[in-house]
């Protein structure tokens, strides 16, 4: 575990925790709250690990305030979090549901009360049932739907949010949740999925002139990137490897800083797809003030095997640490995505903030009630550092935000994967800041003191 303090970033920088609704929250049918496509899957025996769901979480709709105070002790000046859609409009549509907003509207009253920024994130995944009733993210009615959502959120709150996000991980929803079918709402359309990444889109751009409409200040999209290395120098691996960059970077990139889709015609996809319609991309390419950047780990591709049923393999990096969820520690990662970023994009590159980034482990309180989570801390510092490279590099970078404040419903783990700064007993709810809380405190603050 290192000792040396954390490089200097500059005044203003953003440092903050992430967390989102269906994760966290629980209290599922309270206060008028629809149901989620979620709560559906995660309700389906054989979709979640252990048969988990969200119904309970971290409890954070009741408790919340004690998750500020640990968030105001951390002495970070930023806090992601996302909003149930369905809390705000139980069906999908229609006008705001008054209980649903007040219960946002308090925790940003509450965030700045402690000089902590909200930043909150309109859409992580949790679709109102009753929307992916009428085609979901397939119907392009749902874009639609979700700037009206955008526009309510914002009446209420604009005054108060210095930055707003629209989606999280618009590919890992597209992917997870309608090609392959992990994630909630379990659909396995494979390349057929893809109207879904464009729906989402099209959300994206006329949500952000819905809240601008409003008056937000500064507005952003959450990508999930990854540096793409082919596994060999081959002409195919590299093909593969752009390909692979070509799905799961540049299809959501692209159009919101260039305005315009990748080329996937190495697989036989059109340049005018028929989801495409006139004046679409304008609207999603419209200047953005910023993009958020969800960092995990760098992705090894190889051509793809002989009847394989995509036009590329993933294979493992060898011969380094890995998180517990197997996924490999390459803090190298992140410089080699945000000057890749910034020579792919030049001057179309805004400012970014990583909005995620983070690992889970296996933690457990020890008898003397801490968590040596020494694993997250290396992972951490070593993120860091190589984020301080890339904006010495010139990388334009706001802010940092670890994933994740608590413990919590890691999606189709179920509580299996832990990744917060906070342990969460999900037995008794409570609460034990890790070692790594600890660290990270004493960074931002200087103190140093366990409580
Ligand atoms: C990205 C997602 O936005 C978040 O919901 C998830 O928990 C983390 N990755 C870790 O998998």
């Amino acid at each position: 575990m290192t000792s040396t303090p954390l490089p200097a970033f500059p005044e203003g920088f953003l440092w903050g925790v992430s967390t989102a609704a269906y994760q966290i929250e629980g209290a599922v049918v309270e206060d008028g709250r629809g149901p989620s496509i979620w709560d559906t899957f995660a309700h389906t025996p054989g979709r979640v690990r252990d048969g988990h769901t969200g119904d309970t979480a971290c409890d954070h709709y009741h408790r919340w305030p004690e998750d500020l105070a640990l968030l105001g002790d951390l002495g970070v000046n930023a806090y992601r979090f996302s909003l149930a859609w369905p809390r705000v409009q139980p069906d999908g549509a229609g006008p705001a549901n008054p209980k649903g907003l007040d219960f946002y509207d308090r925790l940003v009253d509450a965030l700045a009360a402690r000089s902590i920024a909200p930043v909150p994130t309109l859409f992580h995944w949790d679709l109102p049932q009753a929307l992916e009733d009428r085609g979901g993210w397939l119907d392009r009615d749902t874009a639609h739907r979700f700037a009206e959502y955008a526009a309510l959120v914002a009446e209420r709150l604009a005054d108060r949010i210095p930055a707003w996000i629209t989606l999280n991980e618009p590919l890992v929803h597209m992917a997870e949740g309608y090609a392959f079918g992990s994630h909630a709402p379990g659909r396995a359309l494979l390349l057929d999925a893809l109207p879904v990444g464009h729906h989402q889109l099209l959300g994206h751009g006329l949500a952000t002139a819905a809240l601008r409409a409003h008056g937000a200040r500064e507005v952003m999209v959450t990508n999930n990137c990854t540096p793409v290395r082919p596994a060999s120098d081959s002409p195919e691996d590299t093909a593969a490897a752009d390909v692979y960059d070509a799905f799961h970077d540049r299809f959501f990139n692209d159009p919101v800083l260039l305005g315009r889709y990748p080329d996937l015609s190495a697989v036989g996809l059109p340049a005018d797809p028929p989801y495409l319609r006139d004046g679409d991309l304008e609207t999603i390419g419209a200047p953005l003030d910023a993009l958020g950047v969800n960092y995990y780990n760098p992705t090894r591709v190889a051509a793809a095997a002989p009847g394989s049923g995509l036009p590329f393999d993933l294979v493992p990096i060898e011969g380094v640490p890995t998180t517990a969820f197997g996924w490999p520690v390459v803090p190298e990662g992140l410089y080699d995505l945000l000057t890749g970023l910034r020579a792919r994009y030049g001057a179309a590159l805004p400012p970014i903030h990583i909005t995620e980034n983070g690992c889970s482990t296996e933690d457990a309180v020890d008898e003397d009630g801490r968590v040596r989570d020494t694993a997250r801390i290396d992972f951490l510092d070593g993120h860091l550092r190589a984020l301080h490279r890339a904006a010495k590099a010139g990388v334009d970078v706001r802010g940092y935000f670890v994933w994740s404040l608590l413990d919590n419903f890691e999606w189709a783990e179920g509580y299996h994967q832990r990744f917060g700064l906070v342990h969460v007993d999900y037995a008794t709810q409570r609460r034990t800041p890790k070692d790594s809380y600890h660290w990270l405190r004493t960074a931002l603050t200087g103190r140093n003191h366990r409580r």
